[in-house]
């Protein structure tokens, strides 16, 4: 799914404040850099609500936005450079390909997957972002205790994720196939899923643990 090219967003990122350009640099000093006790990756952040929202609703808790198309992420950057009330937030524009060189083993506490593109064609499978090998890699940066947090519309791509996660060794602690139908004030609404709810879709969404 291609993003149309924003020029602006693309220029902005160049010099976006909140971007961490050289990754590798904070692996293992992550919570030191952003002073928390509880880190949160969100991988595929598009435009950035999730992180930004979700750092102004847990002060105390760190996130690390993860976006490789540079306008998406040059939207993202912006917000969160102009926004005073942000929390404890910084952006990597990059491929969650390389995750293993930004993060130490057992570092993450909660990753995030909002609204992950479905690349519907099998030749792609190993895109999406709960296929195996990214699954083997999100198993190494995670926490002991850590989590992963899916959220999609795409029910054929759900259906794919529960078996991934359960063949890679995950445990489920939680799923929901209407995960709206209930208010989530605990939980920010992507932008994707902002437009989903508005079309009367529902929302899935599942919690494993390593
Ligand atoms: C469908 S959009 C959803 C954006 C946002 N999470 C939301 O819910 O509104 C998926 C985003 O994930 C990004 N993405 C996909 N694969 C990625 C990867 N391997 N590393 C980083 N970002 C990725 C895409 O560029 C795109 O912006």
């Amino acid at each position: 799914m291609r993003m149309r090219k924003i020029p602006w967003a693309v220029e902005y990122l160049e010099q976006a404040q909140c971007r961490i350009k050289v990754p590798e640099q904070y692996k293992g000093k992550w919570k030191q850099f952003l002073d928390t006790e509880v880190l949160h990756v969100e991988i595929g952040c598009g435009k950035g609500n999730y992180s930004l929202g979700m750092s102004k609703l847990y002060p105390q808790e760190g996130f690390v936005a993860i976006e490789k198309n540079d306008s998406a992420a040059g939207v993202a950057a912006k917000k969160y450079d102009t926004d005073t009330e942000k929390g404890k937030l910084c952006l990597i524009r990059g491929d969650a390909q390389a995750l293993n060189e930004w993060f130490d083993k057992q570092e993450i506490d909660v990753i995030h997957l909002n609204f992950s593109d479905p690349w519907p064609k099998k030749r792609y499978a190993k895109r999406r972002l709960s296929n195996t090998r990214f699954l083997e890699q999100y198993k190494e940066v995670l926490a002991l205790d850590g989590q992963i947090q899916m959220k999609t519309d795409n029910a054929k791509l759900f259906a794919y994720s529960l078996l991934e996660f359960q063949n890679a060794g995950f445990q489920m602690i939680d799923v929901n196939v209407d995960y709206r139908k209930e208010p989530h004030p605990e939980d920010v609404q992507t932008e994707y899923e902002e437009k989903f709810i508005a079309k009367g879709q529902p929302i899935y969404r599942c919690v494993w643990k390593r």
